[in-house]
């Protein structure tokens, strides 16, 4: 069976577009690690049960500084190993070297004997020859890693070098860091506390995104949006089955599957109460003519960037009064939101811009049990009984991207061009609330757009999906005429 295979040619691989932005995003890592080894892992294939895995996924770290997206490459670790200042590449302080399972021969007994890694099984994987090509960097087999990560590694102070990992992705690499720590002598707790300044500082690199990756978010919104005109496409459908937000799930997900490499995250398909259920995704509730429909759902593009939209829409094409009211509260947060989304503004500020148009609102209604000042003073938050999330977010390689950076560069941190967050209020009136009169309970309203912060102020990525009331009904109306009924 090993013999009488063509074997495997890379010799027409070349560059990708990411390479040379993956090299910058190396290049300033090194300025912060100088003389330190960093250890990278892309995590390890996932089970799902017993003899089958989850589609791979590597960690977003080293998504970032590979360009590696969609499948690429279980087990594989970025190791940047610390030069004389100045001597590594570009200019910098490290060598990178990717270290990764390469593709056996076709003469191997992987080839078609391992289900999990051959190539009769799974497909091609790459040659160390091909990323090498790929990526403009230097590739090694999986099985000289461990040399590379535990060499002369020790105490600093007694001539060591100092190992830094990214933890909790790869298992078999904290093991084998930590054996090296111990053998060596190395603190554990002070290597806990430097491997998580590591992480922290892969997040704050992700905060702004240079031009490649703006490109591709682009590209995650516009299968985002397609997936929502596919979703209303459906709703006739929806409304006849019986687990109709499961029509709505499977609309969206063709699309992110077809256009891009997958969803972002679970899909939320939210109907009727379901809609006041903040992270609804079982989604196996009836669509009714007259709810809302909530539909929070973004695709992955195949470079792994995602989108993170939410639309709320009435099932039958027409908001109603009490609808209409809580969707145009909302969406005069989200406007409020935007509007104060400026350049040097702190990110923060946007949450209380959205907020203080929503406490307003819900005084207005006489659903506020104190007065407007000591709902929004920081003791008082009694709006968000109706409003427990927060209103921003980053968005990039994760949904809630940058989620390990430092308070002061994150929530206190000041909006910079280049940064891509998200604007999202809403409303969320449960059936069971008692505290609101019966007309708004079961309106559950969150609207979701993806802003790029550019010079000039910000803009929304995801503009192309209506967002007025009057706006979302003629979109509906163009779509499956004026009543999905
Ligand atoms: N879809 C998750 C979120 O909006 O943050
Ligand atoms: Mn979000
Ligand atoms: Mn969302």
């Amino acid at each position: 069976m090993g013999s009488h295979w063509a074997p495997a040619d890379s010799s027409a691989v070349e560059q990708a577009a990411v390479a040379p932005y993956a090299a910058r995003r190396r290049r300033a890592l090194s300025d912060q690690f100088q003389g330190e080894r960093l250890v990278i892992p892309a995590g390890p294939l996932k089970v799902r049960s017993n003899d089958t895995d989850y589609r791979f996924r590597p960690h977003s770290g080293f998504a970032h500084l590979t360009g590696l997206g969609l499948d690429h490459e279980p087990d594989a670790v970025l190791v940047m190993e610390p030069t004389e200042a100045g001597a590594g590449d570009d200019g910098g302080h490290h060598r990178a070297t990717l270290y990764f399972r390469p593709m056996s021969g076709r003469d191997s007994a992987e080839f078609y004997a391992n289900a999990r890694y051959g190539e009769f099984w799974i497909g091609p994987r790459p040659t160390l020859e091909e990323l090498n090509r790929r990526l403009g960097l230097p590739t090694a087999d999986l099985g000289e890693l461990e040399v590379a990560i535990t060499k002369d590694a020790g105490v600093v102070h007694v001539g060591g070098m100092r190992i830094r990992l990214l933890r909790e992705v790869d298992l078999n690499v904290d093991a084998l860091v930590d054996t090296s720590r111990i053998n060596t002598g190395v603190d554990l707790e002070e290597s806990d506390q430097l491997d998580g300044t590591l992480a922290e500082a892969l997040s704050e690199l992700r905060l702004l995104k240079d031009e490649w990756e703006v490109e591709e978010m682009k590209k995650a919104v516009a299968a985002t949006v397609s997936g929502f005109h596919e979703v209303v496409k459906m709703l006739p459908r929806a409304l006849t089955h019986e687990r109709g937000e499961r029509v709505v799930e499977g609309a969206f997900f063709a699309r992110a599957r077809e256009e891009g490499n997958d969803l972002g995250y679970d899909t939320i398909a939210a109907s009727g109460n379901n809609a006041t259920i903040l992270h609804w995704i079982r989604n196996n509730g009836q669509v009714k003519a007259g709810d809302l429909l909530l539909l929070d759902a973004g695709v992955e593009a195949d470079s792994l960037y995602t989108a993170d939209v939410t639309r709320t829409l009435p099932v039958n094409g027409t908001f109603t009064d009490i609808q209409r009211k809580v969707y145009q509260a909302v969406l005069d947060a989200a406007d409020a939101g935007f509007a104060a989304a400026q350049p040097g503004v702190k990110f923060r500020d946007i949450h209380t811009a959205a907020v203080t148009v929503l406490a307003e609102r819900l005084e207005e209604w006489g659903l506020l049990p104190v007065p407007l000042e000591e709902a929004l003073a920081p003791e008082g938050q009694h709006h968000r009984r109706w409003m427990p999330h927060g209103t921003s977010h980053h968005l990039g390689l994760d949904v809630h991207d940058c989620a390990q950076a430092k308070r002061d560069l994150y929530l206190d941190g000041v909006l910079t061009p280049g940064m891509v967050f998200t604007i999202e209020p809403g409303l969320y009136f449960k059936n069971e609330d008692l505290a609101v009169p019966a007309e708004y309970r079961g309106i559950g309203v969150r609207i979701e757009d993806d802003i790029l912060m550019t010079a000039d102020g910000p803009v929304s990525l995801s503009a192309a999906l209506p967002r007025k009331p009057e706006d979302v009904e003629s979109w509906m109306a163009g779509i499956y005429g004026t009543s999905g009924e």
